[in-house]
């Protein structure tokens, strides 16, 4: 999971962690960084060429964000069922997008969408020993 710009901006990297720890979820391991333009396109490198890519490079390096990597049996699926509809506007009553998130790109918070994700946005972000 990623805390974005805005949710580090904002204040609420407390506030997400609590309704993830709520949730069920073991935080193995936890970094801030400001991203650069290259690691930014890289963690988003399924996206590029959509209309969207560019603005949402830009917004990721705009200040620092936080990884979270988080374990959990079943944890692609209840992030996501926790962090809610991309758009916060469509997201669910209670799920951090929908209480927290301001629009479509300033939606706090990323969760990885597969186990195949996960990996390849965890060896981006974290440190070598992390990738296994
Ligand atoms: P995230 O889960 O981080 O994955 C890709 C991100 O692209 C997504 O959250 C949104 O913040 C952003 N995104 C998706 N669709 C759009 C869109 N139509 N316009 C702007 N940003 C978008």
């Amino acid at each position: 999971m990623l805390i974005k710009p805005d949710g580090v901006e904002r204040r609420l990297i407390g506030k997400v962690i609590e309704r993830v720890e709520d949730a069920g979820f073991r935080i193995v391991a936890m970094h801030m960084e400001h991203l650069t333009r290259k690691k930014a396109e890289e963690l988003y490198a399924p996206h590029r060429g959509k209309d969207f890519f560019e603005g949402l490079v830009e917004f990721m390096i705009s200040g620092p964000v936080v990884g979270l990597i988080l374990e959990k049996e079943n944890a692609i699926e209840d992030l996501r069922r926790l962090v809610g509809k991309t758009d916060p506007a469509r997201a669910d009553v209670g799920t951090i997008r929908h209480d927290f998130g301001m629009s479509i790109r300033k939606n706090v918070v990323h969760a990885s969408d597969s186990p195949e994700n996960a990996s390849r946005e965890i060896k981006i972000f974290f440190e070598e020993k992390w990738t296994e």
